[in-house]
């Protein structure tokens, strides 16, 4: 059915779910490369497992960090394989179910993660003197991301499959560069809209934050040769 659509619709839509996604991504890439090349030796995560050895943070970061790589790998497959890439294994209505029971789970486990850390970031005196305030709002940020991630799946559990697929539909017109994909997210609901648009926040902010440790993992320490650095001798 044709849907009449203002002209202010349109524009407002274009803007946040067209133009702003490909805005964030060119600053995500700038940014890496601005972070990589001229600050590199602040790309990093301060540990503050010494200042604090509590149990928050033994449980909290692997629940979250675990969960959450679950929940990236749920994204890229959820929202970005076509339907003839899956479609012989699975119908879309199980790939839906999927989304629900193994996305939900996952994210219900870094939801708890995030919780205690952000808990412990906030109330531990040591922890909260020596954070930022861009390391206190990052947590806080991806606190409420995982939060209305699981009150959209939540929306989507009870949605008709259509409502679902219209999201599919959008992130990959938005992959090959079709202007007018955010046609699909009309319909969407606000809080899947809430959303997409703190994702892309995110996007925007990560290579200014802390969350730059994903992408300076040491892998080299798994295959080079142990170093003596102090054999007493001294
Ligand atoms: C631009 C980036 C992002 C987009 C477009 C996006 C999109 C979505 C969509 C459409 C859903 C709903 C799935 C459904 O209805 O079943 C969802 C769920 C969810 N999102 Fe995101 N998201 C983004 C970034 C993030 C980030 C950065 C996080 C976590 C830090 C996150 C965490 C979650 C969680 C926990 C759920 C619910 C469970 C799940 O499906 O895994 N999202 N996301």
């Amino acid at each position: 059915m044709e849907q009449q659509i203002s002209a202010t619709t349109a524009w407002i839509y274009s803007v946040l779910f067209a133009y702003l996604p490909y805005v964030a991504f060119g600053i995500f890439i700038a940014g890496l490369i601005w972070r990589i090349r001229h600050a590199n030796p602040t790309i990093q995560a301060l540990s503050t497992q010494f200042l604090s050895n509590d149990k928050m943070i033994k449980w909290g970061s692997p629940l979250f960090h675990f969960a959450v790589i679950g929940v990236f790998f749920g994204h890229i497959f959820g929202l970005l394989a076509p339907e003839p890439l899956y479609i012989w294994l699975m119908s879309n209505e199980t790939k839906r179910l999927l989304a629900i029971i193994m996305g939900g789970a996952a994210g219900i486990v870094a939801f708890a993660g995030i919780t205690l850390m952000m808990i412990r970031r906030f109330s531990n005196e040591r922890v909260s003197v020596r954070s930022s305030f861009a390391d206190k709002a990052i947590v806080v940020l991806i606190f409420v991301q995982i939060l209305t991630g699981l009150l959209g799946t939540y929306v989507t559990s009870q949605s008709p499959l259509e409502a679902y697929m219209t999201i599919d539909h959008w992130a990959q017109g938005l992959f090959i560069f079709k202007p007018d994909s955010w046609i699909h997210l009309l319909d969407t609901s606000l809080i899947h809209k809430i959303h997409i648009l703190l994702g892309f926040l995110i996007v925007i902010v990560f290579p200014f934050t802390m969350l730059m440790h994903m992408v300076a993992t040491p892998i080299q320490y798994l295959f080079r040769p142990n170093k003596v650095i102090n054999n007493g001798s001294l």
